[in-house]
């Protein structure tokens, strides 16, 4: 068995209400019908922080917080999986992170490695490597948002072996959908943005999000495509043989074709 059923929810979640921010996503949640539903970046707060103490008191323990009980009972009594985005405390530390939470609790914390503008006040850089999980038949990697702008993270995802990468975000660039379509065809991967709406105004900073959530297949093809504003699930059966077939022609494998030797640039600090 190959076949998977993945949704992603595309939301507007209002600043600092974290309990009716999810219960806003997990209906939404509700009618799609999909083992593995993936929710926006920072779906749990909202994303436009004015102060480190608004950090401080939003941010959540990723098994203990408010998203991780949530989210556990959901998967129980529905017997499926989330992947989703929300501000973590742990040691002392703050981090924009997601978790991937199944039937059993959370399984899995992805911490963003690539920070975006003022998250570089609020949260440390991600510190724990990039991993892929099992979900049902399926490979899951993590990325959040502005990890799309840097290959090498969806490349080492691939290169663990993910059919599927989970991408919450709250995108501000038109081009990041697009950008996820080559993330996609260049390592043969689904991907599945969850993207939120509106905008968000908040003291010092209003920031305009730009729906537009997809689900992409291997060959690029966008498989669904949420509006722009329109507040949604959509859920489409996938098959991880195409993610696990990486030949471009029967002479052509994608990944024994690479020439690692010669990337060794990419790897060194600039
Ligand atoms: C972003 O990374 N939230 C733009």
């Amino acid at each position: 068995m190959t076949f998977l059923r993945v949704a992603f929810v595309q939301g507007r979640p209002r600043f600092g209400r974290t309990e009716a921010n999810l219960d806003h996503g997990l209906a939404l949640a509700r009618t799609a019908q999909a083992e593995l539903v993936v929710l926006p970046e920072l779906w749990s707060t909202g994303y436009v922080f004015s102060s480190h103490e608004e950090v401080a008191s939003l941010a959540e323990d990723a098994r203990r917080g408010a998203t991780a009980t949530r989210l556990a009972d959901a998967a129980r009594r529905e017997r499926r999986h989330y992947i989703a985005g929300f501000a973590e405390v742990a040691r002392g530390r703050f981090y924009n992170s997601a978790m991937l939470v199944g039937p059993r609790g959370v399984r899995a914390v992805y911490r963003k490695l690539h920070l975006f503008e003022r998250e570089r006040e609020w949260f440390s850089a991600g510190d724990l490597p990039l991993a892929v999980n099992r979900v049902g038949p399926a490979r899951v990697g993590m990325l959040i948002c502005f990890d799309w702008r840097f290959p090498e993270a969806a490349r080492v995802l691939a290169l663990l072996g993910a059919d599927l990468i989970a991408h919450p975000s709250n995108l501000v660039f038109p081009n990041a959908q697009e950008a996820m379509r080559v993330r996609a065809l260049e390592n043969r991967v689904f991907t599945v943005t969850a993207n939120r709406t509106g905008i968000e105004r908040r003291p010092g900073d209003t920031v305009t999000f730009t729906g537009r959530s997809q689900i992409v297949d291997p060959d690029g093809r966008v498989v669904v495509r949420a509006g722009k504003a329109e507040q949604v699930a959509h859920a489409v059966h996938i098959d991880l043989a195409r993610s696990r077939h990486k030949r471009l022609t029967a002479a052509t494998p994608l990944f024994t074709n690479r020439r690692p030797e010669h990337y060794g640039v990419l790897v060194r600090r600039s």
